[in-house]
């Protein structure tokens, strides 16, 4: 079996103290980490306290962005290098809030993409269609442009390093149209059949196989069962339900019963 992916999106949430609480609380040991792999996304400015909290224990961090340029007057930026140096192992990139709020095409997240790949940061590719577009009936043209952009150039050989988040915008908990519900399980699936088949045009059936394709979009511990039991769900990004230990721990153990 694959191992599944947790990651904790915790957006500009957290700070010291409630990160500190979060690690008091937070069970390590209660993990089975041969099935599944946990990701910290933390503000920068605690990726370091986040490492530090982790200790020895088997997870890792991921930034929740980076910028293309390697150094320079690029004030309130930072990059791929600089994410390394503090211990990232991976990087959240187009994210639909760097979308909407920092106006993100997909032309500037596939240069992200090749920048992080070239500092041997995992990129975790995040992309889903709007409320509109959903209404429309567009979501399949929606994911299949975003794919074909942000994976323009990347070599067959760079996509073992890539995750692939699908996350509907519209059941963001925090999106203005969601009214706190999740995608189905059974829907999820659908689109997540449909990036496979996607990447296997891009690539081939190896990388279509290989690839981690997770969901993410009001996911919580009531939830998750019913999207680990999807065949081409590889996976969850968690914001909201992400932010206290008893609920992430929680989320984490009903992932595959
Ligand atoms: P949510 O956020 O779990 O709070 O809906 C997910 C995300 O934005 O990555």
């Amino acid at each position: 079996m694959k191992k599944n992916y947790i990651i904790a999106n915790w957006k500009m949430n957290l700070d010291m103290m409630s990160l500190k609480i979060f690690f008091n609380h937070f069970k390590f040991d209660e993990i089975d980490t041969n099935k599944k792999k946990i990701i910290f996304s933390p503000s920068f400015v605690f990726i370091q306290k986040t490492i530090e909290l982790i200790g020895s224990n088997d997870a890792q961090v991921a930034g929740q962005n980076l910028f293309w340029e390697p150094k320079g007057a690029f004030t309130g930026e930072i990059s791929a290098k600089q994410l390394t140096d503090m211990g990232c192992e991976y990087v959240i990139v187009g994210h639909s809030e760097r979308r909407e709020i920092f106006k993100e095409t997909d032309e500037m997240i596939n240069i992200k993409i090749k920048v992080a790949l070239q500092h041997k940061l995992k990129p975790i590719l995040c992309l889903g269609e709007n409320y509109e577009e959903k209404e429309q009936g567009l979501t399949k043209k929606i994911i299949e442009r975003k794919l074909s952009i942000c994976l323009n150039e990347i070599p067959a050989g760079e996509m073992r390093h890539v995750i692939i988040a699908y996350e509907p915008v519209w059941a963001i908990c925090t999106n203005i149209h969601n009214t706190g519900q999740s995608d189905t399980p059974e829907s999820a699936q659908v689109v997540h059949k449909f990036i496979r088949k996607n990447i296997a045009g891009l690539y081939n059936l190896v990388v279509a196989e290989k690839i981690p394709v997770i969901y993410g979009g009001s996911v919580n511990p009531d939830n998750v069962n019913g999207f680990s039991k999807m065949d081409d769900i590889n996976g969850v990004l968690v914001g909201g339900a992400s932010k206290e230990a008893s609920s992430f721990q929680k989320l984490i153990s009903n992932y595959f019963i």
